[in-house]
């Protein structure tokens, strides 16, 4: 395994678990320090555990150099990052520099299997750069989200594997075998160009209904009935239709982007794919104005009046989604960056993060992400992030619910309400019951329900 971070571990735990002897090569000096020890240096439900049993039967090691993991393996998976360039194509150089280190090492007949998320055409960059003929490279996309990973990787919807070789093709497929997931065998164009397909897709469907709880917002429907009317058509379903700030996260934005330049690179017109990224752009705007009109109704202040400068806003949520401790393009951190922008401060709890001891106070994680979004640093003096939920509350004019971790859901409706110095409650996430919140006193505002 080429790589050890969101894609490599869980996938090397899931090889692990299905009976494979896996080593790990991570260039990282500080994870491969933390994977030696024991430990696990991403946020992922059950990881910890299958680690620890490949340790322990000795089917699962972790060495630095890529070169050194490939030499007696019969498969050499690539779960390197592809991260996206300004103009929104993936930038390769990771997947060409491990290419270039293992290609020496490789045994004869072995089979490179790549998983990073690539431009349609890079299987055969891989294999231009390996340049040798005794050695097939096929693409293997992955489908597993963060948070659930090791679970989506051992009970996976579908194994798709390009290639040529179909033999080869089929012994990947056979690592797999035990899971039971229908294996679709196509070549490796297809497959890298399945992978976006998917995550646009997904993406659509999450701009789609954030935009249909903007027109139940308009229209006084209610979003959650309306899921349930479409959800039981099964062609339809009610997977991935949960209204929210907007979708993020390390594949969504990056895949989108990518897939439009992709497009754009072959003559191909793709105005709904824009159309799906502006979306989700909007509902970050959509999100704050709820934020500013509930205060605002709640103040009885004209409607030119500002009324976020000099507030303070309590915010429960950081992260791209519950379930991980990743920043990466999170929705989240979008709207405080805009409610900041606005002149409020924004005190925040999320349940992965902690405030530093020292100055500064944030944790570093969130100001790296912060810059990578290309927010101005001046915005984070007046960001707090606090220990507990409760102290972020503490004299807020609102609180912003955007993220779903369960424990949100279990608030105490009569202090929360005692806490905040406005009794106003934006829920991103839909995550509260609307008639409790108003009997505690609530100005609640939901997404997409009356
Ligand atoms: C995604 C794909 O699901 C996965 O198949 C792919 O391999 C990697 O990208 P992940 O990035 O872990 O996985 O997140 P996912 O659970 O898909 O959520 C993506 C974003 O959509 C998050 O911001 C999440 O909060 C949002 N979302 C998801 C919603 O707003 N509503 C939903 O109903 C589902």
């Amino acid at each position: 395994m080429i790589g050890a971070g969101h894609v490599g571990l869980p996938t090397a735990a899931a090889l692990v678990s299905l009976g494979h002897r896996v080593c790990c090569a991570e260039s990282d000096p500080e994870r491969l320090r933390v994977l030696e020890e024991g430990g696990v240096p991403i946020f992922e439900e059950g990881l910890p555990e299958v680690i620890r049993q490949g340790w322990r039967e000795g089917r699962l090691s972790f060495v630095g150099s890529a070169g050194s993991a490939v030499d007696d393996v019969d498969f050499t998976f690539l779960c390197v990052p592809t991260p996206e360039r300004p103009d929104g194509s993936a930038d390769l150089t990771y997947l060409e520099q491990a290419a270039v280190q293992i290609g020496p090492h490789l045994r004869s007949g072995s089979v490179v299997v790549n998983k990073s998320t690539v431009p349609i055409g890079s299987t055969r960059l891989v294999e231009q750069t390996i340049a040798r003929q005794d050695i097939t490279v096929v693409s293997n996309p992955e489908f597993l989200r963060e948070g659930t990973a090791v679970q989506d990787s051992l009970r996976p919807d579908r194994i798709v594997v390009g290639a040529d070789d179909q033999d080869a093709a089929a012994r990947v497929g056979a690592l797999f075998a035990s899971t039971g997931a229908p294996l679709v065998v196509t070549d490796a164009a297809t497959a890298e160009t399945i992978k976006y397909v998917a995550n646009t897709f997904l993406a659509t469907k999450l701009s789609f209904i954030n935009a249909v709880a903007g027109l139940c917002d308009a229209v006084g429907a209610d979003v959650r009935d309306v899921i349930l009317g479409l959800g039981y058509d099964r062609r339809i379903g009610f997977d991935f239709l949960r209204p929210g700030p907007g979708w993020g996260g390390s594949c969504f934005p990056k895949d989108t982007h990518a897939l439009l330049h992709i497009a754009k690179e072959a003559g191909f017109d793709f105005p709904l794919l824009q159309s799906v990224i502006d979306t989700n752009e909007a509902q970050t705007r959509r999100i704050v104005s709820k934020l500013e009109q509930a205060l605002r109704d709640h103040l009885r202040l004209e409607a030119t009046e500002p009324v976020l400068p000099g507030r303070s806003v309590a915010v429960w949520g950081l992260t791209f989604k519950a379930g991980t401790d990743d920043l990466r393009e999170s929705p989240a951190l979008r709207v405080v960056s805009q409610i900041l922008e606005s002149g409020a401060e924004v005190r925040a709890f999320d349940p992965t993060l902690r405030p530093h001891q020292s100055v500064p106070a944030l944790p570093v994680s969130l100001v790296r992400e912060w810059g990578a979004l290309g927010f101005p640093a001046s915005r984070l003096e007046r960001l707090t992030v606090a220990s507990e939920a409760t102290a972020a509350t503490e004299g807020a004019s609102a609180l912003l619910v955007l993220t779903e971790w369960d424990e949100f859901r279990r608030v105490d409706l009569p202090a929360l309400r005692a806490a905040l110095a406005e009794p106003v409650l934006i829920d991103a996430r839909n995550l509260l019951d609307p008639g409790a919140a108003r009997a505690a006193g609530f100005r609640y505002v939901g997404v997409g329900r009356p």
